[in-house]
């Protein structure tokens, strides 16, 4: 299932990224898909508090859906993502029902365009795993976060993104020739070692987006170089009530954490 990542083909995130923009689109779009309604948007929006009049940066936004959550909520959101394609439709819905969003197309890792210390708070939702240079990308949320700022990411979990994030690939199965079976176990290996690859984000579309495996603390490490102290971290699973009723979907991501979230705060 995973390809390796090929530089020469991809242009850090963007290329890959327009191609999948309509499947995404179609499957996520504006309401979100059920892991971001019902374990990422829940933990993200706690774990950021109160938004209402707050300067909110929406990093690597997509079509601008959670820049729309906070806009809708009181934020003054600004959103910025690598691709174009991804933004177009964020562009178009602000165009037809304006929130006041701010949408700029640019490298999280060069936020040149906005000011220094001219946000609040700053989110990047399942973005910063495929961000080449994390460091630099982080420097800059530290840079444009006023001190006492606030940054909540989600990323894959790394502890279960070792062996390649495409569906379910870790897992060992009851009966290994049918992944319908029960699952055994997940395996994890070579957690240490650094990677990138392309995957592919659903199983019958052959478009592969960049994703970085790093171990954890590579971003725990970056954060304090770049200024901030981790406040809290979020391991979000689905409540029991959810697997009970549709396990097929939902037993995977009771059993190990797919998800890890961040809030940092940028120290004065
Ligand atoms: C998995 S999508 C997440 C979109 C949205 N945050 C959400 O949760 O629905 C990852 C997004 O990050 C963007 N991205 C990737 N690399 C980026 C970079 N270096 N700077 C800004 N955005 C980037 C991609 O274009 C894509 O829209």
């Amino acid at each position: 299932m995973m390809a390796e990542w090929d530089s020469a083909s991809a242009v850090r995130g963007g290329d890959g990224w327009d191609a999948l923009a309509p499947v995404w689109m179609e499957r996520v779009g504006d309401s979100g898909d059920p892991v971001r309604a019902f374990l990422l948007d829940p933990v993200t929006l706690e774990l950021l508090g109160e938004v209402r009049g707050r300067q909110v940066l929406d990093g690597g936004c997509g079509e601008g859906r959670f820049a729309r959550l906070l806009a809708r909520r009181g934020a003054h959101a600004t959103a910025v993502d690598l691709s174009e394609q991804m933004l177009a439709p964020a562009l178009e819905e602000e165009r037809r029902h304006p929130l006041g969003i701010r949408y700029l197309r640019g490298d999280l890792a060069d936020l040149s365009a906005l000011a220094t210390a001219s946000f609040d708070a700053a989110v990047a939702n399942m973005s910063l795993q495929d961000v080449e240079d994390y460091q630099g990308a982080l420097r800059e949320v530290a840079r444009v976060l006023r001190p006492g700022g606030q940054f909540v990411f989600s990323i894959l979990h790394p502890c279960g993104s070792s062996l390649g994030v495409a569906p379910d690939l870790g897992w060992e199965y009851t009966d290994p020739a049918a992944p319908s079976s029960p699952r055994r176990y997940y395996k994890v290996d070579r957690y240490f070692e650094r990677r990138r690859s392309a995957i592919p984000l659903w199983r019958d579309v052959a478009i592969c987006v960049p994703h970085h495996h790093r171990p954890l603390s590579d971003y725990t490490t970056a954060l304090r170089r770049a200024g901030f102290l981790v406040r809290d971290l979020a391991e979000p699973a689905p409540d029991p009530d959810l697997v009970a009723q549709d396990p097929s979907s939902w037993e995977k991501f009771g059993r190990i954490p797919y998800f890890l979230v961040m809030d940092a705060v940028r120290l004065g």
